[in-house]
Parts: C-alpha cells; sequence; structure tokens
C-alpha cells in the first residue's frame, strides 16, 4: 500500500463530537452576539504581510517568531491571519463603514495560524470567536463587552472561570509608566537576574517582562511598579467606570497588574478569562480597548474594543455532547423493496424526521446488526409480503415489538412519537 500523506504538525482534522462541539458555540454566539447587535464578517486567511506587522507589532512574539509568512509568486510578502483583528481593521477601513455607521459591531469566526509549539491547547491552525466594537470611546463600550463575553460563555455552559483586567493607559501616561519600570528593571537586570528574552524586551518591549512566565523573572518584578499608580485621571476615570458597571452586573474580576498582553495595539482596558481546568495553556479568551489601530493603518481615528475567545481551549472544558438519536433505520430485503425503502426513506425525511437506509453489504442479519448499532428508535422493514400487501414492519428497536402498517401511513406514525423527529 502505498504511504498516505499525512497532516502538518500543529494542524487537526475534526470529527464528532469535536466538529459538534465548535458547531455549538458558534450557533449560541450568533444568537448572543446577535442580541447585542453583532453582525457576521467574514474576512480573507491570507493578508499582505504588513497589515500584521503594522499592527500587532514588530517587537512582538505573534510577528517575530509565530507567523506563517511566504512570499506569492509575485514575490509579495503574505501572511495566514494569526488574529483576526487586523483583517477586521483592514475590511472596516476599505468599506469605509464609518461613513455609514457611527458604531459598528463586527463579529468574525474561523481559523488563525500561529507557528507555535504545539501541545495541548495551542495549535498552529486553531480558531476564535472574534468580536470587535468600533466607534465608541466609553467606557460602557468596554464593560458591554465583557459583559456579553461572560453571558456567552455562560450560554455555553462554562461558569468556572476567572475574569482578569488591567487598564494598559495611554499615550499620555503610558511612557511615564515605562520609563519607571525600565528604571525599576535596568537596577535588575544590572544584576544579571532577569531570563535572556526579559533583558531583550527591556530594550524593545519592557511591559511584557510584567507577564514573562519564568519564575525568577515574576518573583523580581512581583515589587515592580503598577501602572493602574501612574494612569492620568482620563483613564483612571475611564478605568473605575468599566470596573463600576461590572459590578453592578454581578461579573466577578481580579485587578491583574501583569495583564499587559501579546499584542501591541491595546490601550487602556485589557482583559483576559482564563481556566483552571486544561493546564498551561489557561487563557480562554483575552482582548481590550485599541483606540489608536484604525488610524495607524492608515483609517479614520476611530476608536474599538474587542476580544477573542479560542475554541479549541473551550472545547476542551465543553461536556461530551451527545449524537441526537435517529427515528429509523430502513431495511430492505431485496431490490425491489430496496427502492420502495428509497422513496419511503426521503418521506419520512421530507417530514423532518432522522434516519438512514441501509446501503452496506451483507444479508439480512447484519443489515439488522447495523439497525441495532445505529441507535435507531425504530427499524423499518420491507420485504416481498410487505412489498406485495404495501405495508412495512415497524420494529420499535427498545421494546423488540413489531407491527406492520400500510406504507401509506408509516410517516406520520413515527411523527407522533415524543422526540422522533430530527432532535431530541
Ligand atoms: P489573543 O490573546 O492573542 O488575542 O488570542 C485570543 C485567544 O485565542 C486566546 O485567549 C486563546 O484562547 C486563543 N489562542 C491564541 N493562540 C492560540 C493557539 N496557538 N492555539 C489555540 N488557541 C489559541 C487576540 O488574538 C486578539 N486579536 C483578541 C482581540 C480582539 N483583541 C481585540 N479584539
Amino acid at each position: 500500500m502505498a504511504a498516505h500523506v499525512t497532516r502538518i504538525k500543529g494542524f487537526a482534522d475534526m470529527f464528532p463530537p469535536d466538529s459538534d462541539a465548535f458547531t455549538f458555540m458558534e450557533a449560541t454566539a450568533r444568537r448572543v452576539f446577535g442580541r447585542c447587535g453583532f453582525v457576521e464578517l467574514r474576512t480573507p486567511v491570507l493578508e499582505f504581510t504588513d497589515l500584521f506587522r503594522r499592527s500587532i507589532g514588530e517587537e512582538t512574539d505573534v510577528v517575530q517568531k509565530e507567523m506563517f509568512t511566504f512570499p506569492d509568486r509575485n514575490d509579495r510578502l503574505m501572511t495566514l491571519r494569526p488574529e483576526a483583528t487586523a483583517g477586521v481593521m483592514r475590511a472596516y477601513i476599505e468599506d469605509a463603514r464609518h461613513t455609514r455607521e457611527s458604531v459598528s459591531r463586527l463579529f468574525t469566526t474561523g481559523p488563525m495560524f500561529r507557528y507555535e509549539r504545539p501541545q495541548k491547547g495551542r495549535m498552529r491552525q486553531f480558531h476564535q470567536i472574534n468580536c470587535e466594537c468600533l466607534g465608541s470611546h466609553s467606557p460602557y463600550a468596554d464593560a458591554d463587552m465583557i459583559v456579553m463575553l461572560m453571558r456567552f460563555l455562560r450560554e455555553i455552559g462554562l461558569t468556572d472561570l476567572s475574569l482578569k483586567i488591567n487598564s494598559l493607559g495611554c499615550a499620555t501616561c503610558r511612557p511615564v509608566f515605562k520609563k519607571a519600570l525600565v528604571d525599576y528593571l535596568s537596577g535588575l537586570a544590572g544584576q544579571g537576574q532577569l531570563c535572556e528574552d526579559c533583558t531583550r524586551r527591556m530594550q524593545t518591549n519592557p511591559l511584557r517582562v510584567l507577564d514573562c512566565k519564568q519564575e525568577s523573572c515574576r518573583s523580581l518584578t512581583d515589587k515592580a511598579p503598577h501602572l493602574l499608580d501612574y494612569t492620568c485621571p482620563d483613564c483612571r476615570q475611564h478605568f473605575e467606570t468599566v470596573l463600576r458597571l461590572l459590578d453592578a452586573e454581578k461579573v466577578d474580576y481580579t485587578v491583574d497588574h501583569r495583564l499587559v498582553r501579546g499584542l501591541d495595539y491595546y490601550c487602556r482596558t485589557t482583559f483576559e478569562v482564563v481556566s483552571g481546568n486544561i493546564g498551561s495553556q489557561s487563557a480562554v479568551a483575552g482582548g481590550g480597548r485599541y483606540d489608536g489601530l484604525v488610524k495607524s493603518l492608515g483609517g479614520p481615528d476611530v476608536p474599538g474594543v474587542g476580544f477573542a475567545c479560542g475554541m479549541e481551549r473551550l472545547a476542551l472544558l465543553l461536556p461530551q455532547r451527545t449524537a441526537p438519536r435517529p427515528c429509523f433505520y430502513m431495511v430492505g430485503m431485496d431490490d425491489a423493496a430496496r427502492e420502495v425503502c428509497f422513496g419511503l426513506t426521503q418521506r419520512l425525511r421530507e417530514a423532518g424526521l432522522h434516519g438512514e437506509m441501509h446501503i452496506g453489504e451483507g444479508g439480512f442479519k447484519s443489515s439488522m446488526r447495523q439497525a441495532g448499532k445505529s441507535g435507531a428508535r425504530f427499524c423499518l422493514i420491507i420485504g416481498p409480503d410487505e412489498l406485495a400487501a404495501g405495508t412495512v414492519v415497524v420494529k420499535n428497536m427498545d421494546s423488540g415489538e413489531q407491527q406492520a402498517m400500510p406504507q401509506s401511513s408509516v410517516v406520520e406514525h413515527l411523527a407522533s412519537f415524543p422526540g422522533g423527529g430530527e432532535h431530541e
């Protein structure tokens, strides 16, 4: 046998029940976000590399190490999207959406690509459910997004999650904080105590030192200055309003001064939702405000706030979904009977009933075994006698009882059983 072509490392195929879990999450997201005025935007998975460099930031791990980037046939650099926000901003600008609506609420879902080391909850192709609210500076927008995110998580059945929140300040107050942080860290680096990555980050992206996972760096930054002590009055008031609105909605949170996020476009509010039950890749959702982003990409000066959920990580937390039980399994005992079975199967499905006809190999015994395996509530059998009489034998697979009835009344008969329809 020829060797088969394998899938790419970090990329997954998804059969049920995994694919069912994804469908369920997407359907719930459409319902919950739709109620809040979100409309669905679908953007391409491939974009010019420049889009991500300019939005996510040259110094981020995503741009430096994790992008799937390659030249196309005309030598233009292309990248498989590592996240959705940048593409949504590009689409928003190209569509001149701000000229038609003062606030845009855009929902996107699909595959993202990051060249990371695969492990539990971390894939090279993964899927996000992403929401962006563009056009409002108001802290009400931030709070509305967070409340909506938590509602979505609750509606898919997840309640044992923690929300972490922080403010990254703005162009006025963040530089003051950065300087205080670098001054503090320089003292430490002088003693050679920060890890190699953090020593580099100190020059390029000092805030990231705060979320280094290395225990040694963490204990060193325990006493580092807190951004919240440096925020300007406007940023402070914005943050306090967001927290007050969350309190009013009884959304629990922890203010976490280490929450700086891995993408450069954030300002003011940032947040993450984490789970204690899926190992080290614990963030199931993350987001924040990004007021300068649209402008920096050549668009109008429109503020925004958004988040993305990681679907693979959410799926790890969802209970296993059970497939809906089929209503019928149709068995024809010879070719002539099978032709009648074929038509009857179509009529049952048109009536909304869920089932299949035996099309596999083997004799009557093996088709009855398949009927049992299918989990169907009823097995419908047509042999030469039934064919001649225009009847069908209906066998209740739970009780074993069977009765013959006219083919013309089987649709009505099965539909009358509670739960006989498509979904139980
Ligand atoms: P992010 O924190 O980079 O934010 O990703 C959001 C979520 O995607 C993470 O919390 C995680 O659940 C999931 N995720 C990220 N990388 C992987 C991976 N390699 N494998 C599996 N899941 C992963 C963003 O992407 C921002 N664009 C969110 C946002 C939207 N901010 C504003 N608007």
